[in-house]
């Protein structure tokens, strides 16, 4: 067989990782040549001049390596971007079709997240035999339980959170920590787990002022001078609306809740308050051991799929195992954290506020009128 790889939407540490595992699997076992297509679907539209061979040498050493030897588009959907009208593209739909076909391909591997896999699900409607292999570090993919990236992002913010827990002490401030994952709070979640945050605010729970005022001067009550908070980008205040930064592109993309809680926070409790906004960090350098075994995991199976000639699949985890989804139960289907979810109640068991009252509160309470 002669498959097509690509890696697509906002790159994240452990593409290379997957890319290396497909190619070991399809070539070692399956004698299969392997045509890695640069840029997404945009390698498609010119395949002579966006397309390279891969072997076994092209893969050699990038297990660890961040980023992604093949490129990637986060934007220019042919299908048009979410919310921005008359960005859809007949044209390069059609591109993209001459280009796979010249090709010549038995399938296409897509490693991608929400947006790559919508693109992805809209060709295999149109006879591409793909199958998808879900990253991002946001880990909002409907179908599984977790995503390529999602593990090495959590490392980074949590990692950051601690180091900025001892200088929040040293100065006796609140520190904001601003996190990456869109509309979902699973990377905000984690990492306040992981860091030990105070408040962590998540875009599924619009918050309230007053519940995270009364932790920070409950703290400051018990001799704790100082608070930590991880705010998910897509987070907002009730009655409020989530924050966008605009990079001048036209294109409005989330960020700048950490300065809007900062600015608050120290008007209503009169500490000191920093931000610090961690961005595309979450995003660089070399994955986790976490992804590097998630990544080669799903990267071979997907080749067995294609194998298989199982197409218009996409490899999802599911109770620890690898399981094909068909693409209309993943592809335009979010994953929000659940707030029923085991990880909420444990934050809010262990005194994390989340923006709203809660058992803890009412608890500790009684506790203090005994
Ligand atoms: O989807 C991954 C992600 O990193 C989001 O968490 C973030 O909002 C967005 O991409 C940033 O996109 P860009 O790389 O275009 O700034």
């Amino acid at each position: 067989m002669r498959i097509g790889l690509c890696t697509g939407g906002g790159d994240c540490p452990g593409l290379n990782a997957a890319i290396r595992a497909v190619v070991k699997h399809a070539v070692g076992t399956y004698r299969m040549e392997v045509v890695g297509i640069r840029d997404s679907f945009d390698g498609l539209v010119r395949p002579e001049s966006q397309t390279v061979p891969l072997k076994l040498d092209e893969v050699t050493a990038i297990l660890d390596r961040g980023g992604t030897i093949l490129g990637t588009r986060n934007s220019g959907s042919p299908f048009g971007e979410e919310g921005v009208v008359g960005s859809k593209n007949g044209a390069k739909v059609e591109a993209i079709i001459a280009g796979y076909k010249k090709m010549n391909l038995d399938g296409l591997i897509v490693v991608g997240g929400d947006g790559t896999q919508r693109i992805a699900s809209e060709f295999v409607k149109r006879g591409f035999n793909i199958v998808g292999v879900p990253k991002t570090i946001d880990n909002d993919l409907a179908g599984t339980e977790q995503t390529i990236g999602f593990a090495t992002a959590v490392d980074i913010a949590a990692d950051a959170l601690i180091r900025l827990g001892t200088t929040a002490e040293s100065h006796e401030r609140i520190m904001i920590l601003e996190v990456m994952g869109r509309n979902a709070g699973h990377i905000a979640l984690h990492t306040g787990l992981a860091g030990g945050a105070h408040i962590i605010l998540l875009p599924e729970l619009p918050f309230a002022w007053d519940p995270i005022v009364a932790k920070v001067e409950e703290r400051k009550a018990l001799g704790r001078y100082f608070s930590l908070v991880v705010v998910a980008e897509g987070a907002h205040p009730q009655g409020g609306q989530q924050v966008y930064k605009d990079f001048g592109d036209g294109v409005a993309r989330l960020g700048g809740i950490g300065q809007l809680v900062a600015h608050e926070l120290a008007e209503r409790t009169k500490m000191e308050t920093r931000v610090t906004v961690l961005g595309h960090i979450q995003r660089g350098g070399q994955p986790s051991p976490h992804d590097r075994v998630l990544a080669s995991a799903f990267g071979a199976f997907a080749v067995d799929l294609v194998a298989a000639k199982k197409f218009g699949r996409v490899v999802t985890l599911q109770n620890h195992c690898l399981v094909d989804e068909p693409y209309d139960r993943v592809a335009g289907h979010k994953r929000p954290v659940d707030l029923g979810h085991y990880l909420v109640r444990a934050a809010e068991n262990i005194g994390i506020c989340i923006g709203r009252h809660t058992d803890f509160d009412a608890r500790r309470d009684l506790t203090q009128k005994k």
